[in-house]
């Protein structure tokens, strides 16, 4: 989609549709709006009719579509709730749902009247990235493998009116670099919805390899022999039941700072999880072609940091193996000794997550020694238990890089929970025979084990984990219930987030 900004009233502008927020009305109020009265005449007293009439009532996800009477353009009032709750939010999934109710409906161009989607909570700025977003991320489609596709809005414009005419040179700093980063949204979902017979360890490889070759990155592929000799003992032991071996792989972006701090981003990538020998029932199973969403993610974030030119050195790390029940399978029973040193008792190879996790966040603590580690993984069926479909759970040994990612939570509408780790998570990790075990065969506390078995790999670093396992994917099953401008399937959850984390994130 391309974006636009225009100094003009919405309704000057030459566009298919243009889209006007109308926030909820309380029960007794009878005057139509009056900001909204040059769009009325526009559209021959039409809007304030169906006002009357009570038609229109400003509720969410309420839209409704009125014609000039020339036949010249569309208006649609969206609703945006009640009025002390519009915030940022409100207007990504406002501008989400305009997009999509215009789809497959003959306009090609639409106009947001930006007045509309101002409110204390939302000031202007605010309220121009979050129609990008709306927008962008709400006309997603995953057309890899569609023969044929409905048409969808190509171009947005935001009409800034009198009001904001003024401001135009921030507002469309503002609007650049949410498109940029919004783009890396996009691209990510188109590579993490990707299915595992094509998305092979090899195959994420490929796309790191790319992207390195177009931003001038160093990116570093460790295939089966190189980790091999590396001890990487977890990584190997997931990806031995696939004839698609794994790899490790690591990216690198210089830093925008001449002396900024260095923070790793690593992420789970397993690229179909059956659950291997421990393997998982067959309802639902086809999810898992979403279990290397962390991994995909943190390309995702090192193609936004790069393209952003965030201030601190990034190095992303994937851990990519396929857990399948093959001939040379780990099994559980299996003692695996990880890069690090320390040994990993198998209980279930369908707790695989942590495992190659145990050789990606040893290796880059060590060769790297970052001042901060950050990891992704769609870890725990018990954190979407807990914490439902759009919730990452959050972990953090440290309380300045927790309160950093809570902040960046709350600018990007990325939801986050902060989640306990105690000694009683730490012990019940611990190994008869090694040193810690991959599963307590307890349901109790599943993602928080799962969390104080990373915390071992770590060592002092300061340490922050996202079980992104609810947030990831969009099921057919929960779609009404979470954001607009999330379509089905991959989310790319995490990018938004932890981008905006490192773009603040100085020093
Ligand atoms: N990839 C799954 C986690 C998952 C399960 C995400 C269901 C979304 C829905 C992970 O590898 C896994 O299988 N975890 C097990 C751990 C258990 C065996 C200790 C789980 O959550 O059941
Ligand atoms: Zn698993
Ligand atoms: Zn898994």
């Amino acid at each position: 989609m391309r974006f636009a900004l225009d100094r003009r009233e919405a309704a000057q502008g030459n566009v298919d549709a243009i889209a006007v927020g109308l926030p909820g009305r309380a029960e007794k109020e009878d005057a139509f709006p009056r900001a909204l009265a040059r769009e009325d005449q526009a559209y021959g007293k039409l809007l304030s009719a169906s006002w009357d009439h009570r038609e229109i009532r400003g509720k969410r996800k309420e839209i409704t579509t009125f014609h000039r009477p020339d036949g010249k353009g569309r208006l649609l009032l969206v609703g945006l709730g009640p009025r002390t709750g519009v915030d940022a939010e409100t207007v990504r999934n406002a501008a989400a749902e305009a997009v999509r109710a215009l789809k497959g409906r003959g306009a090609r161009t639409l106009g947001f009247k930006l007045a509309a989607f101002v409110s204390e909570q939302c000031p202007p700025e605010a309220a121009v990235r979050a129609i990008v977003d709306g927008a962008s991320l709400g006309s997603y489609e995953f057309l890899r493998y569609k023969s044929a596709h409905e048409g969808v809005v190509e171009e947005t414009t935001v009409f800034l009116g009198d009001e904001f005419a003024r401001e135009e040179a921030p507002l469309r700093k503002a609007m650049e670099q949410e498109e940029a980063l919004d783009e890396t949204v996009l691209w990510t979902r188109d590579v993490a919805n990707v299915p595992a017979d094509t998305a092979t360890p090899e195959w994420l490889a490929e796309q790191a390899r790319e992207l390195g070759k177009e931003l001038g990155l160093k990116v570093t592929v460790f295939d089966e022999k190189k980790l091999a000799e590396m001890q990487c003992g977890g990584i190997l032991g997931v990806g031995g039941g696939s004839s698609h071996p794994p790899r490790l792989i690591v990216l690198e972006y210089a830093g925008g700072a001449r002396s900024g701090k260095t923070v790793a981003v690593v992420g789970k990538g397993i690229t179909f999880d059956s659950g291997g020998l421990s393997i998982k029932p067959a309802a639902g199973m086809s999810l898992m072609k979403f279990d290397k969403s962390g991994a995909v993610a943190v390309l995702g974030i090192v193609r936004a940091a790069a393209t952003l030119k965030v201030p601190p050195r990034v190095i992303g790390v994937m851990a990519c193996a396929e857990n399948l029940p093959g001939p040379s399978a780990y099994r559980p029973g299996d003692v695996v000794r990880t890069h690090s040193g320390k040994t990993i008792e198998v209980l279930n190879t369908d707790a695989e997550g942590r495992v190659v996790l145990s050789d990606a966040l040893g290796y880059v603590v060590e060769r790297y020694r970052p001042d901060e580690v950050i990891d992704l993984a769609t870890l725990t069926g018990a954190c979407v238990v807990a914490l439902g479909p759009d919730i990452a759970g959050l972990f953090a040994n440290d309380e300045a890089l927790a309160q950093g990612i809570v902040e960046a939570s709350r600018a990007t509408g990325e939801s986050v929970w902060r989640l306990p780790l105690t000694d009683t998570h730490r012990e019940m990790v611990k190994s008869e025979v090694g040193d810690v075990r991959n599963s307590t065969e307890l349901r109790e506390a599943g993602a928080l084990t799962a969390a104080a078995f990373l915390e071992t790999f770590v060592g002092k670093t300061a340490w922050a984990h996202l079980d992104i396992a609810g947030p990831a994917w969009t099921e057919p099953s929960t779609a009404r219930f979470v954001a607009s401008y999330l379509n089905r399937g991959a989310t790319a959850f995490g990018v938004r987030l932890v981008t905006r984390y490192l773009q603040g994130a100085a020093r």
